[in-house]
């Protein structure tokens, strides 16, 4: 039964019962389970372990995952809706959950073989052990095809070499989709992309990034040293990596997008609560007109950047062109999150710069949605590419 409905361009937004228990699930788990210490995770940048272990067990991290492989089986409506809500509270548990979910797992689900599937994808999706997506390298962020690392063919195995960087996960994790180039005459098209497992001879964890936000996701550079993956650990036909990558980014930026929605909305929703909770001049700080506005302005940019998210969403389970969606609504929702999340910690006021009231933690998380998954700027290139394609 229908009890939330919106129509925009044709597009049906019907949240099913499903989707709301969805929705609640999510927020009581932030609430439960996510809120208690966050702010000494944060302090620490310590992993939150036993959180994520649990977010397995109750399904957050394979969510979209067929059950055949221990998924959820459930659609992208579902999966934004709870990334919003785990991300309203621990922006660093919601990268987790968005690169095991839409990068990972996705990635294996669509394009790896049965028996790739069953000896890692199941594993991913019960949350038995988390993946990372190791596509950057040192010099190469948004000139994604300049890869370093090298995947020379031996016959029946590849021998990789190189180094990754700000890989989420980097420590984690217990299997990486990794990113290299066998063929360099090839360029792009001579790129693979590897199932590599922690624990292979070569391949070492590198230097944890000490970061600005997002501070209790692990972050690390990887070292590859010949690494030996047999053969059947590519994904899809030799040369498939970078259209691999490509591919699967496209997923993942609906759910960068869904989690800057999720940290705008967050700090919004804690702004509003202290506006009617803090008095000056005699009445509570709401009365006044200038709060009232950039409230008033919030809530209007965080529902537009929900509806761009929620069509993104839409036209990915209906099997529709989705990669400008997807680029829109990363781009204006992570534009958002870093405004609305500055516009809480003024409405907060000194309050908003110290940490017990969240607000800053969260203008410190929203910055990274305007840079990982693709920039800002290269969200504009996508977009400006498909205008005329
Ligand atoms: N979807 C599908 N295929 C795509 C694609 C897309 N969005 N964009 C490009 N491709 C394909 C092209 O069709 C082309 O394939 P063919 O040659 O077979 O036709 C191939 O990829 C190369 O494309 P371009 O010639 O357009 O390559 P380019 O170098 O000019 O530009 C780019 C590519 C769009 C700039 C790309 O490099 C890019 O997206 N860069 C950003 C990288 C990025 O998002 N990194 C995120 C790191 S992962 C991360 O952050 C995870 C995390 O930890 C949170």
């Amino acid at each position: 039964m229908a009890t939330a409905s919106l129509e925009l361009q044709g597009l049906n937004f019907n949240l099913s019962e499903e989707h709301l228990a969805v929705q609640e699930a999510a927020r009581d788990f932030a609430q439960n389970e996510l809120l208690p210490g966050i702010v000494e995770r944060d302090n620490e940048a310590r992993f939150p372990a036993e959180q994520i272990k649990k977010m397995g067990e109750l399904g957050f991290l394979g969510m979209m995952v067929s059950p055949d492989y221990g998924g959820g089986g459930m659609d992208t409506v579902s999966y934004v809706l709870a990334m919003e809500e785990i991300s309203k509270i621990d922006a660093s548990a919601s990268v987790v959950m968005s690169v095991n979910n839409s990068l990972v797992c996705y990635g294996l689900e669509a394009y790896g073989t049965e028996e790739q599937k069953q000896k890692y994808l199941t594993r991913l999706a019960t949350g038995e052990t988390i993946g990372a997506f190791c596509l950057s390298e040192p010099e190469a962020g948004s000139d994604a095809t300049s890869q370093a690392t090298t995947a020379e063919d031996k016959g029946d195995y590849y021998l990789v070499n190189g180094t990754k960087n700000w890989i989420t996960n980097g420590n984690s994790s217990g299997i990486c989709l990794v990113i290299a180039q066998t063929n360099r005459e090839k360029k792009h098209r001579g790129i693979n992309c590897l199932i590599v497992e922690k624990g292979m001879p070569g391949f070492v964890v590198g230097k944890k990034e000490d970061k600005m936000g997002i501070r209790a996701s692990d972050t690390h550079s990887l070292l590859f040293t010949d690494v030996k993956i047999p053969k059947q650990n590519r994904i899809g036909e030799d040369g498939f990596g970078f259209k691999f990558a490509m591919s699967t980014l496209n997923g993942g930026r609906i759910g960068i997008a869904a989690q800057a929605l999720g940290i705008a909305a967050g700090a919004y929703e804690l702004a509003l609560k202290y506006s009617q909770e803090r008095k000056s001049f005699g009445k509570q700080i709401f009365e006044h007109q200038a709060i009232q506005f950039k409230l008033a302005e919030m809530a209007t940019k965080i529902e537009a950047a929900r509806l761009l998210v929620y069509k993104a969403a839409r036209l990915k389970d209906e099997h529709k062109d989705y990669v400008q969606a997807a680029a829109m609504a990363k781009l204006f929702a992570s534009e958002i999150a870093m405004w609305a999340t500055t516009e809480a910690v003024q409405i907060h006021g000194g309050y908003g710069y110290v940490k017990e009231f969240h607000v800053e933690r969260l203008m410190r998380d929203a910055k990274i949605t305007q840079i990982y998954e693709g920039t800002s700027e290269i969200q504009k290139l996508v977009i400006a590419r498909e205008l005329i394609r």
